[in-house]
């Protein structure tokens, strides 16, 4: 299996996420990801789904210790009490004894200071409701503030082949954390890309496949593709096993276009767009 390591931190680089899942499926989908090889799901308050995910994994029969499980505070919940209360409520939910992965799910300096929240989350990781803390939707600047504040360990935000992130990761470089790609195969659009298609043909894998092996083939990146489909949620596993050459990593470099599929009211001002074509 693919694992990022960083110092007291070992996660599985393929992750399986689970917005948008139908509510009752949430349970048996998460269930079929683990029995397929997945070992980290994501998961979020504002999902409504963490009770089911934590019955999916429960009932997965897999050793608690072998899943890597994330959840997110959601932005409304940044003051101090309201991280710490909601924090429990999540573990509660989740019913897994320890969180793995705690992230802020957005900016929330327009509501509360980031010091507040980002030392709140630090106060739940102290009090062993979970192992480790991260952000998620932070922007280069933002982010570099983050790790003077906390030990987070990751930034999750929107990559795929359509969108370079490359301030973000320097950042992570330089601050020793990993990066977790979300909406990784771009919802779905890359499956009709004419360039991924092409590549797909030389290693007999789908545009989605190499789409994902092009995230984990670049330094410290986890993926959480997201899918309903038994079989689509098989061959997104299977893309681990994609190995792509270096002109090909290059020919999908040049796909970056800034398309950010992402983009609520509330989000921060955004890096500038990046291109390596
Ligand atoms: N932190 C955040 O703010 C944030 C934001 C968005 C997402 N996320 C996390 O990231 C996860 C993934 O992101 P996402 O769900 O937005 O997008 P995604 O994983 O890029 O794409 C999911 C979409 O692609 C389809 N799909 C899945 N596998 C496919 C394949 N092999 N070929 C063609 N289509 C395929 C799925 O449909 P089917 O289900 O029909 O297969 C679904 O419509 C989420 O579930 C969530 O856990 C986090």
């Amino acid at each position: 299996m693919l694992t990022i390591a960083l110092p007291d931190l070992e996660v599985p680089a393929l992750g399986f996420g689970t917005y948008g899942l139908p509510h009752d499926a949430v349970e048996a989908t998460v269930r079929h990801a683990i029995e397929v090889g997945y070992r980290h799901i994501d998961t979020a308050q504002m999902y409504r789904n963490e009770a089911a995910v934590g019955r999916g994994i429960a009932t997965s029969g897999i050793d608690r210790d072998e899943v890597f499980v994330t959840t997110k505070v959601w932005r409304d919940h940044a003051a101090r009490d309201d991280v710490h209360r909601t924090a429990r409520e999540s573990l509660d939910r989740l019913g897994v004894g320890r969180i793995d992965l705690l992230l802020l799910h957005w900016p929330a300096d327009d509501l509360v200071p980031m010091e507040e929240t980002l030392t709140a989350l630090t106060e739940v990781r102290e009090a062993g409701i979970t192992a480790h803390i991260g952000v998620s939707n932070f922007p280069a600047p933002m982010l570099d503030r983050a790790f003077d504040v906390a030990p987070i360990v990751t930034d999750q935000v929107e990559h795929h082949p359509y969108l370079a992130v490359d301030a973000i990761r320097q950042v992570l470089a330089e601050r020793g954390g990993f990066l977790t790609a979300y909406s990784p195969i771009a919802k779905g659009r890359v499956a009709d890309d004419p360039v991924l298609q092409e590549i797909g043909k030389q290693h007999d894998a789908t545009p989605a496949q190499v789409a994902l092996a092009y995230l984990l083939q670049r330094p410290d990146t986890a993926v959480i593709p997201r899918s309903s489909d038994p079989d689509r949620i098989a061959a997104n596993f299977a893309a681990g096993d994609v190995r792509l050459s270096d002109d090909d990593l290059r020919r999908i470099d040049g796909l970056a276009r800034g398309q950010r599929l992402i983009d609520p009211g509330f989000a921060p001002p955004w890096d500038p767009p990046e291109q390596r074509a």
